[in-house]
C-alpha cells in the first residue's frame, strides 16, 4: 500500500500525541479516580528515591547554570498519563545518577509553576524535554525507560561524536542501525552537518572521522564527505543530486525496512518520503508476511 501523506497527515497528528492529557483539566476521567489508590502506594515508593529527581519551579529559569543539562518532565496533578510515568521517571533519575551522567533529572508541576511550562511551550501532559545550552529538545517517542534513556544519552552527549580509530568506528557500528559520519577537515559542509545535528540529534546519531579511520572498502568520491551507514551498506551525500544536507539527512535517517509505530509513521510523513506499508501479524509470521 502506498500512502500519500498529504492526505492522511491531518489524521496522523492526534495519533502522535496519543496518551497525553490536554492542558485543560476538563479531560479528567474515570481512570484518574481509579489511579488514586495506586498513587498513594507510589508516593510511598518515590519518597526513598526522590533525591534523584528534583522538583523544579519557576525560579529554575534563573537558577540553572548555562552549561547544565536537564531532562524535565512537565505534569499536572490530575493527569493519569503523568502518574503512569512516575515510576519510570524515578528509575531514569536513579540510573543516570549512578552512571555518572551529566544529565540532571527534574520534574515540574505545570499547574503550580506555569512560567516554566510556558517557557517550554508545553501543550499537553506529560511533556518531556531536554534543556541543553540554550536549546530545548522535545521527546515525543514512546514513554518507556529504554526510549527515554536512549534520548537522554544521545541528546545529553556531544552533538557530533568523534571516531578516532577503526575500533571506535566498529564499536559504534555494532550499536547503531543508522550512523551519519562526516569525513574530512573543517569546511562549510561541516558547519551544515553540525547545525543539522543540533536539530536532528533528537532522532539520530552524528559522528565525524578522518578518511584513514574508515574501512578501506568504503570508497568516497571526494572529501569532505557525509556518509550514512545503514542496512548493511552506505550512501554518500551528493550535493548536486541530493539538495540540501538537512533534508537529505531527514530522509535517510530511516532504515529501508523496519517496524513502524505512530511516531515514526508521522515523522516519515513530515520528511516527505513515500512509504510502502505492509500490515503483518507479528505474532504468527507466515511466509507471505516475511516476503
Ligand atoms: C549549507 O548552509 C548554507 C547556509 O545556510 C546553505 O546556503 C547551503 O545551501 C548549505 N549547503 C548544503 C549542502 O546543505
Amino acid at each position: 500500500m502506498v500512502v500519500d501523506f498529504r492526505r492522511i497527515r491531518p489524521h496522523l497528528q492526534p495519533v502522535s500525541i496519543e496518551g497525553q492529557c490536554a492542558v485543560n483539566p476538563a479531560s479528567v476521567n474515570m481512570s484518574d479516580r481509579r489511579n488514586k489508590v495506586q498513587l498513594s502506594v507510589l508516593l510511598f515508593l518515590t519518597l526513598s528515591v526522590s533525591a534523584f529527581v528534583e522538583e523544579l519551579d519557576d525560579t529554575f529559569m534563573e537558577m540553572r547554570g548555562d552549561d547544565d543539562i536537564w531532562l524535565i518532565k512537565f505534569y499536572a496533578p490530575w493527569c493519569s498519563f503523568c502518574k503512569q510515568l512516575d515510576p519510570v521517571w524515578h528509575q531514569i533519575g536513579s540510573e543516570l545518577k549512578s552512571l555518572g551522567s551529566p544529565v540532571n533529572v527534574g520534574k515540574s508541576d505545570a499547574t503550580a509553576s506555569p512560567g516554566l511550562a510556558k517557557e517550554f511551550k508545553v501543550r499537553g501532559y506529560p511533556a518531556i524535554f531536554m534543556w541543553k545550552k540554550d536549546v530545548k529538545y522535545n521527546y515525543s517517542g514512546p514513554r518507556t525507560k529504554d526510549g527515554i534513556m536512549d534520548f537522554a544519552n544521545r541528546v545529553g552527549g556531544p552533538l557530533v561524536r568523534s571516531l578516532s580509530s577503526l575500533q571506535l568506528f566498529q564499536h559504534a557500528m555494532s550499536h547503531h542501525n543508522i550512523m551519519f559520519v562526516y569525513v574530512g577537515a573543517t569546511s562549510q559542509l561541516k558547519g551544515n552537518f553540525t547545525s543539522t545535528a543540533e536539530e536532528l540529534i533528537v532522532h539520530t546519531y552524528f559522528f565525524s572521522s578522518s578518511r584513514d579511520v574508515l574501512p578501506k572498502a568504503v570508497s568516497l568520491p571526494s572529501l569532505p564527505a557525509v556518509v550514512v551507514f545503514k542496512d548493511g551498506t552506505y550512501f554518500t551525500f551528493d550535493e548536486e543530486n541530493d539538495g540540501d544536507l538537512k533534508s537529505w539527512i531527514n530522509r535517510e535517517r530511516f532504515p529501508n525496512y523496519f517496524l513502524i509505530d505512530s511516531y515514526t509513521l508521522y515523522a516519515m510523513g513530515e520528511s516527505g518520503k513515500l512509504v510502502v506499508l505492509a500490515l503483518v501479524e507479528v505474532k504468527s509470521l507466515c511466509e507471505e508476511s516475511l516476503r
